[in-house]
């Protein structure tokens, strides 16, 4: 039994272990090997989410298993039942977990109480299942992501961008996270770093001169919308637009977790120009996510 609850603590060998049935799981969508049958999974979530609810649902099911969906709002844990007694109950009555939430330290709680596999589905820290299906989308399109140049540009410290870090830290590719000062990676996130991992840029063109990959994300992630008229006055040079593209390899793939907001972090004109890539992002959360789960149960 295993956990997957962020991309700091993972390693190497074992992202590219689940990278590689996860390439596996999508060549046979429909011979599928039931390894959560007889299981049931819960999806506990306090934010809103389409792709990673409907991936993980779906996913269950082609695994054999039974999901059951829980919103923090209909369970006593938003009422202030504590997440070690919600883990403590779930623990003896479901075989697995999937959480959506503020804090990680939730996630990893919940992990040690409740003695079931526990997957972050989003933290305010990482979203490692997100960049687990960007990393499989990057090997489809590129081959590798060795020797690949990945440009995260927006919210240098929102929890995709940190989990682009560890992915860089643990696999070895060039990342450089373009931001402006007020929101480039922490100081206290980047002392956990070994050095060198991450080029942190304050200049749009220089962030993404040469890259293969040019990542972004909302400006306004789920929790900080009492920030939105700040944020999008200081992101607003930092669009992923033709203009800045030029400046990338005149082949770079344009990458967007989703949800996009048009006009904002990136041009509806470079969104559709890559959706294909994007959109594939997007259905590789289903086939990444059935090898996470995988993992945690082999
Ligand atoms: N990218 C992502 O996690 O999307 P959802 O918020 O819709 O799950
Ligand atoms: N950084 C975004 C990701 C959404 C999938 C957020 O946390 O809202």
């Amino acid at each position: 039994m295993k956990h997957f609850l962020s991309l700091e603590h993972s390693d190497a060998a074992t992202l590219e272990s689940i990278l590689k049935q996860a390439a596996l799981f999508k060549q046979q969508r429909s011979r599928c090997p039931q390894v959560l049958a007889g299981q049931h999974w819960a999806l506990i979530f306090a934010k809103s989410s389409t792709r990673t609810r409907v991936s993980f649902e779906v996913g269950i099911s082609e695994l054999g298993g039974r999901v059951m969906f829980l919103s923090s709002a209909d369970i006593q844990l938003g009422r202030g039942e504590p997440i070690e007694d919600t883990a403590r109950v779930l623990g003896r009555m479901v075989h697995g977990a999937v959480i959506r939430t503020f804090a990680q330290r939730d996630v990893e709680v919940f992990a040690a109480q409740s003695g079931i596999p526990t997957i972050n589905a989003l933290t305010d820290d990482e979203h490692p299942c997100q960049i687990v299906a960007d990393l499989q989308t990057i090997a489809e399109r590129l081959g590798s992501w060795q020797g690949k140049r990945v440009a995260f540009l927006g919210d240098g410290d929102c929890n995709v961008a940190r989990s682009w870090i560890w992915a860089s830290a643990h696999l070895g590719f060039e990342l450089s996270i373009g931001a402006p000062p007020a929101f480039a990676p922490a100081a206290d996130f980047m002392q956990r770093l070994p050095t060198g991992t991450v080029k942190i840029s304050h200049d749009p063109r220089e962030a993404v001169a040469g890259a293969d990959v040019v990542y972004t994300d909302v400006w306004v992630s789920m929790g900080k919308e009492a920030e939105s008229q700040e944020r999008l006055e200081a992101l607003a040079p930092w669009q992923v637009n033709a203009a800045l593209m030029q400046n990338a390899k005149p082949a770079a793939l344009v990458m967007h977790c989703l949800p996009a907001y048009r006009g904002k972090e990136i041009s509806a004109e470079v969104l559709e120009a890559h959706a294909p890539v994007i959109f594939e992002q997007a259905e590789n959360r289903l086939h990444a996510q059935k090898a996470i789960m995988a993992h945690c149960v082999s």
